[in-house]
């Protein structure tokens, strides 16, 4: 029987996500390193109001109460980033036991509270000491980063099947090294896009890693994709459109799905290209078992340039457009170009002004019909044919949004900075009730979670 255009496929997988610097705390305790996020929210002036993520959401303490939280919302996977210099504070060298019996024992309290653990390696908080030899830039990281992938297999693949190595490679070179908007907070545009090259590579020789300890893994990478559409249908609109397609989307997408460069992007960027070695394609472009996407807004484009404000559309607080139609439109594009593995949507949420009522609730209404919009969008594509096999809203709890520090709000739980006391959104226990009946539910049903 097919499903109801409302309902999801069986198994469908339900989730939420978080990232070890915007949750953990604990910055420097149990023998963690200095990350490179350290560094930089600890240096004046980068991010947002002084915040730092030393204590965040004190998840290092607190993951039991966490866990019990997911397990009440019925969350059926949680992806997780591991801290690297919690594990290996050096980045490479000796293994940090204290750090990575935390994460030993975060993986057992899911199991048995029924959480599938998905563990990304890497979300951006890399060894200082390693950023001190030239971070991504410096080919012999992308050797450690394997090396600290099989370090984890090693320890928790008896009971991790699903992996992911990087998140956003864009955001990581482009606003780490380009902008220097985030961490390492470099401004240079050749350096960004040989940071995209090697970080690229060093996932590869971190899929064989995985693979050469865990055959059967099952193995991803995650893209953030804010798909180019041109603003009109004007010949020049659309070549705009598809020529910032390829710069940003196509060119992370086609080195790892096509094991090659889009050429007119190459030719575009001229001689600010990186650097590829012999035998590099082979390594970015090694089979992966899904691919993770990351949706929050799209890129309208035309002839001058990105359209900055498009008149009648919603904005979030982080001034990104709220357009639900376009994640069905990159599904689509992404199955009619690529020979795409399944997906999973591994980010996808908004933040919003959220304030605990007198009620003691948060009425987060515009959030809840964000993601409701976006799953309906979903479906869709998985009618059209995509193969989609699972959702995790970003966030589980409100965290530390990088350069924006405590400012944005994305969770489905509220967290109070100050006591650290977190309560379930309106959207929380309405997604609580999406994942129970494996069905896109009516506001009104969501009565029956605390
Ligand atoms: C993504 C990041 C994630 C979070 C969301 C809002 O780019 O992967 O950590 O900050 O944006």
């Amino acid at each position: 029987m097919s499903p109801t255009p409302l309902s999801f496929p069986p198994k469908f997988l339900w989730g939420a996500a978080t990232a070890s610097y915007q949750i953990e705390g604990a910055w420097n305790e149990g023998g963690k390193g200095e990350s490179i996020w350290d560094r930089f929210s600890h240096t004046p002036g980068k991010v947002r109001d002084g915040d730092v993520g030393d204590i965040a959401c004190d998840h290092y303490h607190r993951f039991a109460e966490d866990i019990k939280l997911m397990r009440d919302l019925g969350i059926k996977a949680y992806r997780f980033s591991v801290s690297w210099p919690r594990v290996i504070p050096n980045g490479s060298g000796p293994v940090n036991w204290v750090g990575l019996d935390f994460y030993d024992r975060l993986v057992d309290s899911l199991l048995v509270a029924g959480i599938e653990p998905w563990i990304t390696l890497y979300h951006w908080d890399l060894p200082q000491v390693l950023q001190e030899k030239g971070g991504w830039t410096n080919r012999d990281v992308l050797g450690y980063f394997a090396d600290y992938a099989a370090c984890l297999t090693r320890r928790l693949g008896d009971r991790v099947n699903n992996w992911m190595t990087i998140n956003e490679p864009w955001v990581i070179s482009f606003l780490g090294n380009r902008t220097g908007e985030h961490a390492p907070g470099i401004k240079d545009e050749k350096t960004a896009l040989q940071v995209a090259h090697n970080l690229m590579v060093g996932h590869g020789m971190a899929v064989q890693a995985i693979r050469a300890d865990q055959p059967k893994a099952n193995v991803g990478i995650v893209f953030s994709l804010s798909p180019a559409e041109p603003e009109t249908q004007t010949p020049a609109d659309i070549e705009a459109a598809q020529r910032s397609w390829e710069k940003d989307s196509a060119w992370f997408l086609d080195p790892i799905l096509k094991a090659y460069y889009p050429p007119d992007a190459w030719k575009a960027y001229g001689n600010l290209v990186p650097d590829v070695k012999p035998g590099d394609f082979a390594l970015t472009s090694q089979k992966l078992d899904f691919v993770g996407v990351n949706y929050y807004f799209r890129t309208l484009v035309n002839a001058k340039g990105t359209v900055e404000k498009i008149p009648g559309s919603e904005y979030t607080e982080m001034g990104w457009e709220v357009n639900a139609p376009s994640l069905r439109g990159l599904l689509n594009r992404m199955h009619k170009e690529y020979k795409l593995p399944p997906v999973y949507i591994t980010e996808n949420g908004a933040a919003f002004n959220d304030t605990v009522s007198s009620d003691g609730q948060v009425h987060d209404s515009r959030r809840l019909n964000y993601v409701k919009d976006h799953l309906t969008q979903v479906r869709e594509a998985i009618n059209d044919g995509v193969d989609v096999r699972g959702y995790f809203v970003w966030s589980l709890m409100d965290n530390f949004e990088w350069a924006h520090g405590f400012s944005k709000r994305f969770g489905i739980t509220h967290v109070d900075y100050k006591t650290l006391k977190r309560t379930v959104k309106d959207s929380g226990k309405w997604y609580c009730q999406v994942a129970k009946h494996n069905a896109i539910v009516n506001e009104e049903q969501t009565a029956s979670v605390r």
